[in-house]
């Protein structure tokens, strides 16, 4: 029997629990793109088709997966799929090891699947339109952090690795 592909959730968070606005991030912390990119490149990438609406291109070297319910929807560069099945099993295709990384819809329906969260937790309230609730992270234990001080403009924030227990 094929083992199961391990699965990491990916995201930025404010402390009120904001991840987006109008279909865009409420920050720029260039640090996090750069730990965005470290974490992603060479893994198949699993999104909403909102958030894949919302990014600036095509992220080099990383395969884009994308959710959607329209059955007509495509994108030049993306693969579709219309259930989480569908959406894990052209992941594996690439690699065992699959990036989930949102929005907030997609996160919510991948907790319980998930092997590993890295989060990005920005020390700040924010406005925003798009809210996500943690799961409960009794069941996952911290392995690494790393803490960032406020810097002019830039808020506090931690690069967090939770992994399932
Ligand atoms: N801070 C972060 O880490 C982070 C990460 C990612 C995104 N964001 C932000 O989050 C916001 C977008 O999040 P969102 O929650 O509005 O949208 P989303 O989760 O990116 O996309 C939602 C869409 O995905 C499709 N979908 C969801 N579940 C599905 C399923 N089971 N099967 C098939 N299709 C499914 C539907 O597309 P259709 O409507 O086409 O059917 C749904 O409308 C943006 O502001 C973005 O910038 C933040």
């Amino acid at each position: 029997m094929p083992h199961s592909p391990e699965i990491t959730i990916i995201l930025a968070r404010a402390q009120n629990g904001v991840i987006g606005i109008k279909n865009s991030m409420p920050w720029h912390i260039p640090a996090d793109l750069k730990h965005f990119k470290a974490l992603t490149v060479g893994h198949p990438m699993i999104m909403g088709r909102r958030t894949f609406e919302s990014l600036p291109g095509l992220l080099p070297k990383r395969p884009h997966i994308v959710l959607t319910h329209k059955p007509d929807w495509q994108a030049e560069g993306a693969e579709v799929a219309h259930d989480l099945t569908e959406a894990i099993k052209l992941a594996r295709q690439y690699s065992d090891k699959i990036a989930v990384i949102g929005g907030a819809h997609i996160f919510k329906q991948f907790w319980d699947s998930a092997d590993c969260i890295e989060l990005t937790e920005i020390y700040r309230d924010y406005d925003g339109d798009t809210v996500v609730d943690l799961p409960d992270m009794t069941a996952f234990s911290l392995t690494a952090q790393e803490e960032f001080e406020a810097e002019n403009e830039r808020p506090a924030f931690s690069f967090k690795t939770f992994r399932k227990k």
